[in-house]
């Protein structure tokens, strides 16, 4: 059993691969946090709960006589406000004579080895016998609130999951104002905070700052998780590199407004929280009532980055994605026509792809409703006759002739003004009765706590995949949720939302759903979930791409990014990068193009059968990897690296790519990692065999590089 309970001292050690993370009730009162680090045996009773006396940290009036006890320095687990501790609180209720004070104190707890579901939210599985359940019960006397506190222990990784449910036992009717997921208080402040920040086409940039006094805070008001800050962020010791050190990584399993913080205090202490969006946040919670929170998702690893990225990449491969599928390789026709297509353009599209080894041909925006540009028809999910006659079954028939499959772009939670869907039903947008609407690519939003609207979208969609058989949707979502009336709608939003993609991903098991939010605008757990793969930029440059997949693979696994090949100048930036680049920077995710075969050159069509042909090798290998940073390109904006070494360490793929060349033509050793020391590796292309150790200690030699943005994407394979 991975959760050990000292009754005598009543504290609870959580043991997972190499770390601990204890708690304990202090006083016979307050649950305090003890420790969360490397693996340790036990806590001498000394070190148990640290007070000392410190001026103007009051003490509850039980302690008159005993200074040292204070809230305020207390280290706790669940901490609420008002009652001696000035620092953030985890939860704030709202009773009905306005007061905001709570006293939360240890009630009881059990133990269970069954790791429970949280209910309309999506959350990590456990396999029988990998976590164990503790779940701790505070309750506030005065208003009968009970808060129950669930850690699930995965014990064979370094991970633990969290999440809160408050159930309302008292006579009065409450407001819930904060409710976090997570929350737990570090003894020292020498961390780094690692935040990824971004904005449309610039998703997911590494952004390092110490701690300081004071709070440091990540946080959406946007309704969604956003491009501007993910909800994840990680704690570094200060000597921890990629490869060697302590990080603590913080994850959210939540699409909607959210906020992670760390406070730091008078006594160098950290408190650490993640959770629901606090801004602007009221639940109303009746007698009888439960409100339960999402799941947090805590990392610990003492092998730098590299390894707590990599605890991620198998924790959400294997225990969040609900379902896998065959990820196929894609062409996309957005960056080959945008709204400006018909039945004829597409077929000699269609044809072009034929023989490229490409898999599936998506359709995106413009296909229904009169849209031909931005401004209409969201919500009217019905074909376009006049530019496609024949309708999907046409365009999917034209598909299959040319040896693809079909899939679809929808944006199922939006509505445009100019729409039959509004005409009709003005009441399914939200909005507030006295204000205008505010625009955002011209569009509303619907309103998905309406669970009539929910419906409209599961049937609009179902009747689509049952018409043609669909098998593979983009899911878009290109705004942000303003007008509304309060936070408590965007969380029935959040719910909403899981709930219809719940239904058809239950309804239509085959069904790959690629997320999408005007890119990487809505990258997080909670939609992994649904949507295994999700298109990670509408920056499609490969050189901004490094920065992006880059970023984004701290915490999620590159086989849930897309990306693809697009043309030169680029669209989005105007550059001009080699062919084979972009390929190999594509290939790193699930693979595709975002370009019009027809425009392609006789050698570039070449090279395409080339690039299918070695994704298809590469895709064998890439789901059962483990992915290696190797070059940082956020340290010298110089180059970027990374490698996919199979579980098996048989294959090993590296992409590498020079960002700005030099005339210098230095010796440039790149030093893999992740190989069997003592096994024999063959070099694919020029048939040289190494041993892992040499490849790992003394690196290959870089070529001089040619040019600008030059890609090399090297193989090796374990010949003895
Ligand atoms: C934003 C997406 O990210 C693009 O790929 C494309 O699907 C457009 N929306 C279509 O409107």
């Amino acid at each position: 059993m991975p959760i050990f309970y000292n009754e005598k001292e009543k504290t609870f050690h959580l043991e997972c691969k190499n770390s601990s993370y204890i708690l304990g009730v202090a006083y016979d009162r307050y649950l305090a946090h003890l420790y969360y680090g490397k693996k340790v045996e036990m806590l001498h009773p000394s070190r148990r709960i640290v007070s000392r006396e410190l001026g103007f940290s009051p003490s509850p009036l039980e302690f008159f006589k005993d200074r040292k006890v204070s809230l305020d320095t207390l280290p706790q687990e669940y901490p609420s406000f008002g009652y001696t501790d000035f620092r953030i609180p985890a939860i704030i209720v709202e009773q009905e004579n306005g007061s905001r004070i709570t006293d939360f104190r240890y009630l009881k707890h059990e133990i269970v080895d069954q790791k429970p579901a949280i209910t309309g939210m999506p959350s990590l599985r456990s396999e029988d016998g990998e976590t164990h359940t503790l779940k701790v019960y505070l309750k506030d006397a005065v208003t009968q609130i009970i808060v129950c506190l669930i850690y699930n222990v995965y014990h064979d990784r370094d991970v633990i999951t969290r999440h809160v449910q408050v159930i309302n036992q008292g006579k009065q009717t409450v407001k819930l104002k904060k409710v976090v997921s997570c929350s737990f208080d570090l003894h020292d402040k020498d961390y780094q905070f690692l935040q990824l920040h971004g904005t449309h086409c610039k998703e997911r940039h590494i952004e390092i700052t110490p701690l300081r006094h004071g709070i440091t805070k990540i946080e959406s008001r946007r309704g969604s998780s956003s491009h501007m800050l993910n909800p994840f962020f990680a704690l570094l010791k200060k000597d921890t590199t990629e490869d060697y050190g302590e990080v603590y990584g913080i994850n959210f399993v939540y699409s909607g407004n959210y906020e992670g913080a760390v406070e730091v205090d008078q006594r160098d202490t950290a408190r650490v929280q993640m959770g629901l969006g606090s801004f602007d946040f009221s639940w109303t919670l009746k007698p009888g009532e439960t409100f339960e929170t999402p799941e947090v998702v805590m990392v610990y690893s003492c092998t730098g980055l590299n390894g707590m990225s990599q605890t991620f990449h198998n924790l959400y491969n294997e225990r969040l994605i609900k379902r896998h599928y065959h990820h196929p390789i894609v062409v996309n026709n957005w960056e080959a026509t945008y709204f400006d297509f018909n039945q004829e353009k597409l077929a000699a599209l269609l044809k072009s792809a034929k023989g490229l080894g490409i898999e599936t041909f998506v359709l995106d925006d413009g296909w229904f409703g009169k849209r031909n540009n931005d401004e209409s028809s969201l919500g009217d999910w019905k074909v376009n006759l006049d530019k496609l006659p024949g309708g999907l079954k046409e365009v999917a028939r034209l598909a299959k002739e040319n040896g693809l499959n079909f899939g679809l772009w929808f944006e199922p939670e939006m509505i445009s003004i100019d729409s039959d869907l509004y005409r009709a039903h003005p009441e399914y947008a939200i909005k507030v009765a006295d204000r205008e609407h505010a625009v955002s690519r011209c569009q509303l939003v619907l309103d998905l706590s309406n669970p009539k609207v929910c419906d409209y979208i599961v049937d609009s969609i179902s009747k689509i995949v049952d018409e043609i058989d669909l098998s593979y949707i983009k899911w878009d979502f290109n705004r942000n949720i303003t007008e509304t009336p309060n936070q408590e709608l965007c969380h029935r939003y959040v719910l909403g939302l899981y709930s219809i993609l719940e239904r058809l991903t239950t309804r239509y098991p085959h069904l790959l759903i690629e997320g999408c939010s005007g890119g990487g605008g809505r990258v997080d757990p909670g939609v992994l979930y649904y949507t295994p793969q999700i298109w990670t930029s509408d920056d499609s440059d490969a050189i901004e791409r490094l920065f992006i997949q880059y970023g984004t693979s701290m915490v999620y696994p590159p086989t849930t990014m897309v990306g693809h090949v697009s043309v030169t100048p680029n669209h989005q930036t105007g550059r001009v990068t080699p062919f084979n680049t972009r390929g190999i920077v594509a290939m790193s995710a699930n693979f595709g193009y975002e370009l019009n075969p027809q425009v392609l050159s006789k050698q570039e069509r070449e090279m395409v059968k080339a690039q299918t042909k070695t994704y298809k090798n590469l895709r064998k290998c890439l789901y059962q990897s483990d992915f290696y940073r190797l070059r940082n390109p956020f340290e010298s904006n110089k180059d970027c690296c990374w490698s996919f070494v199979s579980k098996d360490k048989k294959h090993c793929y590296v992409m590498y790519v020079r960002i700005l060349n030099g005339a210098t033509n230095e010796f440039d050793w790149l030093k893999l990692k992740g190989l069997e020391p003592h096994r024999h590796y063959q070099d694919i292309n020029t048939k040289e065999i190494y041993t892992g150790s040499e490849l790992m200690n003394v690196g290959i030699l870089l070529p001089r590089h040619p040019y600008d943005f030059h890609g090399i994407l090297y193989e090796f394979k374990m010949v003895k």
